[in-house]
């Protein structure tokens, strides 16, 4: 049966929640789930926002049908190739035979690549600033490359002034009933997981946020239609200044994210030592993770959040102990930079991981190491506690002396 909800005068959401799937593109566990949203526009014309993922495919044609009335759908707005946004657009063509496809260039590059069909004569493509009239609404476009994908483009609606933001502003875990984010506990369900999506979906690409940011800057924008998880129709400068601080990287919070392998607990002793003596020192909030355990997005997530991050891992075959070389190698391909970095090494008789570690690490932009690297052989040694203890004063003196940025606040209500 149809489960739709009105967002806007004749803009219904049409889209669905899929809490079984287990892992986002196969790879980030997903604990509460997905959202996949979808909007349509009832207008003189008729114009669908994106479609879905093929897991929640009859629960998205029902919607679109029953919200359609008998009408025929004739545009859909493909913001997003990626294929959880694009699993119907065969079976809509095939409804509504003379339904336009709108995107740019790019879109139907993609399109082609993953499909089989191919319908030019259905295809209109717009580009950077172009205008399409519904009748008494008009739809603009702006191309908003690798926000995530080359193709991705943004649709605002100049009426509502309603801005489908794609990919972005979006987030890990299923809707509830509550499709806004003023209806939700926001920062108690949601943030953690807006955070660990954009570090590790979005996060690569800083310098591109930051630019379609400058372009929203100059649009009044009421309503952002994200292609997962809630809308943001009130106090939109929060959600903006997240990214604003994420795309560039800064840390949200002074505070100390340790990270380590440990295959008989030595390492991890000595990074529970350090903890407990940061903590000692009044160091709040402090987060710890076994890389063997929990999964590097929500890791990365953190590395995301806080300034400085303590990685301790054992020498391996000669090298790093796989799942921390895996964690490195996958913040520096997501770009993480501006961040101070301390380092612990163990290892029993060859001597890798610190050199390692200093490598991946060395080559992220804009990263200081604070102290001296800590390296223990097998067991931390009573002698080595005047070590650990100055490294302890390091990183303390470090966060005391940085600044954090300034933080939105979702008690504020600002008005774009
Ligand atoms: Fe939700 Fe980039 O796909």
């Amino acid at each position: 049966m149809y489960c739709v909800q009105e967002i806007a005068p004749a803009i219904v959401w049409v889209g669905g929640s899929d809490k079984r799937l287990e892992r986002f593109e196969n790879m980030f566990p997903l604990p509460k789930g997905i959202a996949y949203n979808s909007y349509l526009i009832l207008d003189e014309q008729t114009a669908l926002m994106d479609t879905v993922d093929s897991a929640i495919t009859a629960q998205f044609l029902e919607n679109v049908e029953h919200v359609l009335q008998g009408r025929a759908l004739d545009y859909l707005v493909v913001n997003h190739m990626e294929p959880d946004h694009c699993a119907n657009i065969e079976e809509l063509l095939k409804r509504y035979p003379d339904l336009k496809i709108v995107g740019n260039k790019k879109t139907f590059q993609f399109m082609e690549q993953f499909y089989t069909f191919s319908k030019p004569e259905n295809y209109y493509i717009v580009n950077e600033g172009d205008e399409l009239s519904l009748g008494t609404r008009t739809l603009r476009f702006y191309l908003t490359p690798f926000v995530h994908w080359p193709e991705v483009m943004f649709t605002y609606e100049t009426t509502d002034k309603i801005l489908f933001s794609a990919d972005a502003f979006g987030c890990f875990g299923s809707l509830s009933g509550n499709i806004f984010c003023d209806q939700t506990d926001f920062e108690g369900v949601f943030l953690e997981e807006t955070r660990r999506y954009y570090a590790n979906i979005v996060g690569k690409y800083g310098p591109q946020v930051q630019k379609v940011l400058s372009k929203l800057a100059q649009l009044e924008i009421n309503m952002i239609c994200p292609l997962h998880g809630p809308v943001w129709r009130e106090n939109l400068s929060y959600i903006l200044g997240k990214y604003n601080l994420w795309s560039s990287y800064q840390p949200e919070k002074q505070g100390v994210v340790l990270a380590y392998a440990s295959m008989y607990g030595n390492t991890e002793n000595v990074m529970n030592m350090l903890a407990s003596k940061l903590s000692s020192k009044g160091v709040q909030d402090i987060r710890m993770y076994d890389v063997s355990k929990t999964h590097s997005s929500y890791i990365i997530s953190d590395a995301w959040k806080f300034s400085h991050l303590i990685f301790g891992s054992p020498t391996y075959n000669m090298s790093l102990y796989h799942g921390m070389q895996a964690l490195l190698h996958e913040m520096a391909a997501l770009n993480l930079q501006s961040r101070k970095v301390s380092l612990v090494g163990n290892y029993t008789w060859a001597n890798a991981s610190i050199k390692e570690m200093t490598e991946i690490i060395g080559d992220m932009r804009k990263i200081e190491f604070i102290g001296e690297p800590l390296e223990i052989k097998s067991a931390m040694k009573q002698e080595q506690i005047p070590q650990l203890d100055q490294l302890v004063e390091d990183i303390y003196a470090s966060i005391s002396t940085s600044v954090s940025a300034a933080q939105p606040s979702l008690a504020k209500h600002n008005a774009m």
